[in-house]
């Protein structure tokens, strides 16, 4: 069994495949004061690259960057053993291409270190499919981002039937300790969690616009001045736990359950069970941890007030001028005063 690195000891990460994802890994993990060596078959990755960090960087700036980050300690190897030497970790962001990542896995398995875990940015291919041809399969896993890298939080760790708990537990401390929002998954679900929910969206808005039952404005503003301003506060389980008013989840289950068997959606649903329903309950109950339905609305409205005022959204002509006289700023960021009343 190997022995992965010391978190502490790790100054160095290696990025493969340096385009809209690793270039974004890169710039994220030069502001979180690592130095990073890349690696990119493209004659011209040098060149995107450095752009990507400095448009990104104003951003890190203001929010993940920590003192002492250098962005200029890159550096782009045109020899994939040389770029991944004395890296402690190795983020890999090739194009989804199964077989492309099969043989990018197995050159990476041939030249880093055995104790060196990579994760892949794959936005959908399990680690099983992926590492087929390598001899340390125990320490490849998936490690999921969301684009921007730089600025999204969520990171999906899961890994394959032969990656090693140590290496997936170790992936996902890994990146908790540099700031993302790690979802450990403990068994591969194909689109990992969020893309699967994603794709669902994805897939009905497609069929609407096919069957011509809405338009592309039409699904667009459904969800960006409707339900889309209440999941940055609360993801859609807290979201209909709130539906359920004082009665919360399980009001709302029982209330809404039969419209499962409705034909609002081209996706089946599930049987709507006992067990289900005491699953789900419970769940929003964890969730809400200590927040009551009111403390929780509470939440949801100071957030929704926040960001309607920052988007604009629907806002009459007297909120507008509240909007522009300050609340949001200049610079179209929320004042930090205002986060801490969204967040209370
Ligand atoms: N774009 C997104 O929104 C997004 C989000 C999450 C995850 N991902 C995943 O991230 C990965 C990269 O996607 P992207 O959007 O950055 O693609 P991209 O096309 O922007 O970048 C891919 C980079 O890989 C390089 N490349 C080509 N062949 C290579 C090889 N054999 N080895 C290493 N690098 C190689 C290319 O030169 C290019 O710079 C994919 O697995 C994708 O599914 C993408």
């Amino acid at each position: 069994m190997s022995t992965y690195p010391t978190m502490e000891d790790i100054t160095t990460v290696a990025c493969v495949g340096a385009g809209t994802i690793g270039g974004g890994w890169t710039a994220y993990f030069l502001a979180r004061g690592y130095s990073v060596r890349v690696w990119d078959p493209s004659p011209v990755a040098g060149e995107k690259l450095s752009r990507l960090i400095d448009a990104a960087w104003p951003a890190l700036s203001e929010l993940d960057k920590v003192d002492g980050a250098d962005k200029s300690a890159w550096s782009i190897h045109t020899d994939l053993a040389e770029a991944v030497a004395g890296a402690g970790f190795v983020q890999e962001s090739a194009p989804e291409d199964l077989h492309l990542k099969r043989r990018l896995f197995a050159d990476l398995d041939a030249v880093c270190e055995p104790d060196v875990v990579i994760g892949s940015s794959t936005s959908g291919y399990s680690t099983t499919e992926m590492a087929t041809e390598v001899t340390h399969a125990e320490r490849f896993v998936v490690g999921h981002p969301f684009n921007p890298p730089y600025l999204i939080p969520l990171v999906e760790v899961v890994g394959g039937e032969k990656s090693s708990p140590e290496a997936v537990g170790w992936a996902a401390d890994f990146y908790s300790r540099i700031g993302k929002s790690v979802i450990r998954m403990d068994r591969e679900v194909p689109g990992f969690i969020a893309n699967r929910l994603q794709e669902a969206l994805w897939r009905e808005a497609l069929h609407m616009i096919d069957n011509g039952e809405a338009t592309v404005d039409q699904i667009d503003r459904s969800i960006t001045d409707g339900p889309g301003l209440r999941w940055p506060f609360h993801g859609p389980m807290l979201t209909f736990h709130l539906a359920g008013g004082e009665g919360g989840m399980a009001h709302m289950l029982d209330h809404f359950g039969p419209s499962l068997k409705s034909p609002w959606t081209r996706l089946t649903a599930p049987e709507l069970t006992q067990k289900l329903r005491d699953d789900v309950v419970a769940g929003c109950l964890e969730a809400s941890d200590e927040r009551t339905i009111v403390d929780l609305v509470a939440e949801r409205d100071a957030g929704i007030i926040a960001l309607r005022r920052l988007t604009g959204s629907g806002l009459s002509s007297a909120g507008a001028d509240a909007a522009s006289a300050g609340t949001a700023s200049a610079s179209g960021t929320v004042s930090a005063a205002e986060l801490d009343g969204a967040a209370g």
